[in-house]
């Protein structure tokens, strides 16, 4: 057996983080937690321990917080049996689109500042292998698809900026100093559930995305589904009208973090990967999928646009598969399935009195 590797998940109680969290305590990670619980409840880590049966180490700290960050990377140089910090992966921030409109200073301070505060807490402790969190919105609104890396970058509102700003700065960071080795991973829509059905997405309030929404009307928590336009009749469309998207399984992108990590520790440099299907799906099409999954009618409303949509987006996946040997498995219906199996299950989310 190999011997173990220690990495810092920021973030690691939300939803991406605590399924990756459990791909690595599977794959023989040891997981050192760093979440301030803004946007996610400690029984996401407490449900992680048991599925995967290990423990994970839990630091309920704001990673603005340099002192105590720093206490933490400290507190793993002590000691003789103690394994040092080898890598860090960042999904600490905020990531609401409509509310980074209307607080914008709340997510440049989380998000950037955040982020700055990292840095600098891992560079002084010489921890230079970091992943980052990208999301598919720094491509804006592509002009083909499907989309590759190498597109042109753009962004409408103060959340995709924040993320486009941080890859810029991760950008300088390793101009400055090659020793750097860090993977910008641009996420698509990452939906679905651990197949336990003991973890998922547990928005707090009620959903700004379209699957958690779907799930919480199927469970009769909200009356209906408002479709934001059908008269998106673009080339790249299904014939619906719907918005299509690049939905990918939460545990195949989880996944695609433990490809990624070993790729840094091979002194990788900085790099880029979409992590997506390849695959478009309309609206249309995954509530209908939904409804087959759960055996209940979705009632549905067909709505106005919503500001700021763009009419489809799917990623060309095909850097990851050929350099990370990694490529996303599940298909819409495992994804709909283990949505609704953790939402069935956990009608209020880790809220207790379910
Ligand atoms: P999430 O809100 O469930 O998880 C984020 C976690 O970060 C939460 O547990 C929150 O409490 C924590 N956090 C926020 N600010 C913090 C701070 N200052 N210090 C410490 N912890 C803090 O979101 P998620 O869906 O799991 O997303 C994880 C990351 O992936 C985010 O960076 C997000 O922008 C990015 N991303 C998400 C999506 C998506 O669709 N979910 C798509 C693209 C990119
Ligand atoms: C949204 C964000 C994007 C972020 C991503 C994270 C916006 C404008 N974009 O992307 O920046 O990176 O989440 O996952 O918020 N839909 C409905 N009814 C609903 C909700 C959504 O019809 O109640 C439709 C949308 O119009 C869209 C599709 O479902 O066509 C997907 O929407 P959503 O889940 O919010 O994701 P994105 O808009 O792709």
């Amino acid at each position: 057996m190999r011997e173990s590797i220690k990495v810092v998940v920021t973030g690691g109680a939300g939803y991406i983080g605590s399924h990756t969290c459990l791909e690595l305590l599977k794959e023989g990670y040891e997981v050192v937690v760093v979440d301030n619980l803004a946007n996610s409840s400690s029984e996401s880590i407490k449900r992680v321990q048991e599925i995967a049966n290990k423990k994970i180490e839990f630091h309920q700290v704001d990673v603005r917080d340099r002192e105590k960050l720093s206490a933490i990377f400290n507190e793993h140089k002590k000691g003789e049996n103690k394994s040092s910090i080898k890598g860090v992966i960042h999904f600490a921030g905020l990531k609401a689109v409509g509310e980074s409109v209307r607080i914008p200073l709340d997510y440049y301070s989380n998000n950037i500042t955040g982020t700055l505060s990292l840095l600098e807490v891992m560079k002084s402790h010489g921890v230079k292998n970091l992943v980052f969190s990208s999301s598919a919105t720094v491509y804006g609104e592509p002009k083909t698809l499907p989309i590759k890396e190498d597109f042109p970058l753009s962004v409408t509102n103060p959340y995709g900026r924040t993320k486009l700003m941080i890859e810029e700065i991760l950008k300088d960071l390793h101009a400055s100093d090659p020793s750097w080795n860090i993977a910008l991973l641009r996420y698509f829509n990452p939906v679905g559930a651990d197949r336990s059905g003991k973890i998922g997405e547990d928005p707090f309030g009620i959903p700004n995305n379209l699957f958690p929404y779907i799930a919480q009307v199927a469970v009769g928590r909200l009356p209906f589904l408002n479709i934001f336009g059908d008269d998106y009749h673009t080339k790249y469309n299904t014939k619906d009208g719907t918005g299509v998207r690049d939905f990918i399984h939460v545990s195949d992108l989880a996944l695609g973090h433990i490809k990624a990590l070993p790729k840094l520790f091979t002194n990788s440099g900085l790099v880029i990967y979409n992590l997506g299907t390849g695959k478009g799906s309309s609206v249309m099409e995954l509530l209908r999928a939904f409804e087959a999954a759960s055996g209940r009618k979705i009632p549905f409303k067909i709505a106005p646009r919503r500001a700021g949509d763009i009419a489809a987006c799917y990623a060309d996946p095909s850097k990851a598969q050929k350099e990370l040997n990694w490529i996303a498995t599940r298909t819409i219906e495992d994804m709909c399935r283990d949505t609704w199996n953790w939402q069935k299950n956990n009608p209020n989310g880790f809220k207790k009195g379910d």
